[in-house]
């Protein structure tokens, strides 16, 4: 186990600031995740740790040991990444038993993990064939198993699952943490994918545009996501521009555009100041009538979209504004295309962030 800090780190190409002045602590034997949309900074920031990079500014320490100036095979990693390759002359076997060989692991104990191993991701049969033999997503096993069966204490991943289909890939992910738990390895993992984040890690930072802008637990994230792109980016949201009207000990109320008005329990905005409201898609209620009540909204189903077990339904808003609701398909089949309903925004369900200063538009592109 290592406790891994990275100090005001900065890489640059050229103009493009790929990490842009990053702290991170990631605890001994965690599971932590780095989570943003394509171009973040992520596999830079795990190459960093790696030491296949180096950094511009700032430091990195391995058990508060500076390694800025260590090289990447003295730094007892274990690593999945793309375009790093598997040893083509080697059969799998050979792949995932070199590590601990080397390292001169007992080779009954090799012999012992090897089979564990590539038994879990379903490639023990595989175990002769050459990796030019394997599909993709079984060579990308054959590095996820080389890297858990290594021995290292730490683990650097990036996208190590992104190559399988997508049932392969939601079983591995429960093996993958159960393997990196076993070992009692400190993992940082990289993904663009929030569901697989959000299984997976003990903690997650979300990158973006090279910069940290959340670190946190899986359900404090989704809970309390503290910015529009974190909410964004992680819940399936609604956002709404609006004035606040009136603030008082309950709470506030907000006037959207339309002259609508939501009520929340948010005390933290001022009278008139402009905020965005945000809610869930699952969290809006939908009645298939029109229901009079101060904080009813009407509107008329445009979308319906059959999610499996859940359905969407996305209506416009009398306002001339768009609300997606996400229904259990069992409720859902209630309501067809051009009906008349009406919308609730739960005050405990609202989150209420200040209206930010690049535009609503700009903290919603996924980028
Ligand atoms: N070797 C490189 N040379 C030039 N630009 C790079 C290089 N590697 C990454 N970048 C740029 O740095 C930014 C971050 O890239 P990357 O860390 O790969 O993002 P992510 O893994 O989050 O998709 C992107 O704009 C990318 O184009
Ligand atoms: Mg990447």
């Amino acid at each position: 186990m290592i406790n891994i800090k990275l100090i005001g780190v900065t890489k640059r190409f050229g103009t493009i600031t790929a990490v842009d002045n990053i702290d991170l602590n990631v605890e001994r034997g965690e599971f932590f995740t780095i989570l943003g949309p394509t171009g973040a900074g992520k596999t830079t920031t795990l190459k960093l740790i790696a030491g296949l990079l180096k950094p511009d500014e700032g430091e990195i320490y391995f058990d508060g040991q500076l390694v800025n100036d260590v090289p990447p095979e003295e730094r007892d990693i274990g690593f999945v990444f793309q375009g790093y390759a598997l040893f083509p002359h080697m059969t799998v076997w050979e792949n995932v038993t070199y590590g601990p060989l080397v390292r001169g692991m007992d080779p009954e104990k090799v012999e012992r993990i090897g089979r564990e191993i590539l038994s879990k991701v379903h490639l023990l049969e595989r175990a002769d064939s050459y990796p030019h033999e394997l599909s993709g997503g079984m060579q990308q096993r054959v590095a996820l198993a080389r890297a858990l069966a290594s021995g290292s204490k730490l683990l650097l991943l990036d996208e190590p699952l992104s190559a399988l289909d997508a049932r392969l890939r939601e079983e591995l992910r429960f093996e993958l943490r159960n393997i990196v738990k076993e070992t009692g390895a400190t993992a940082i993992q990289v993904t663009h994918d929030k569901y697989e984040a959000l299984q997976l890690s003990d903690r997650i930072a979300i990158l973006r545009k090279g910069k940290v802008v959340q670190v946190d637990t899986p359900v404090n994230l989704f809970t309390k996501p503290n910015s529009i792109f974190v909410a964004n980016f992680i819940c399936d949201m609604n956002f709404f521009e609006g004035i606040v009207k009136k603030v008082d000990e309950e709470g506030s109320i907000i006037q959207l555009r339309g002259g609508l008005l939501v009520k929340t329990l948010d005390r933290t905005h001022k009278f008139g100041e402009r905020v965005v409201v945000a809610i869930r898609f699952e969290d809006v209620e939908i009645k298939p009538e029109e229901v009079e009540h101060p904080y009813s909204i009407y509107g008329k189903v445009e979308r319906i979209s059959f999610l499996g077990p859940f359905i969407r339904i996305e209506a416009l808003l009398d306002n001339g504004e768009e609300v997606s609701v996400k229904l259990p398909a069992t409720i859902g089949y209630r309501f067809e295309l051009g009906d008349r309903i009406t919308v609730n925004f739960e005050p405990t369900k609202i989150i209420v962030y200040s209206y930010p200063r690049a535009g609503l538009a700009e903290e919603l592109i996924v980028e």
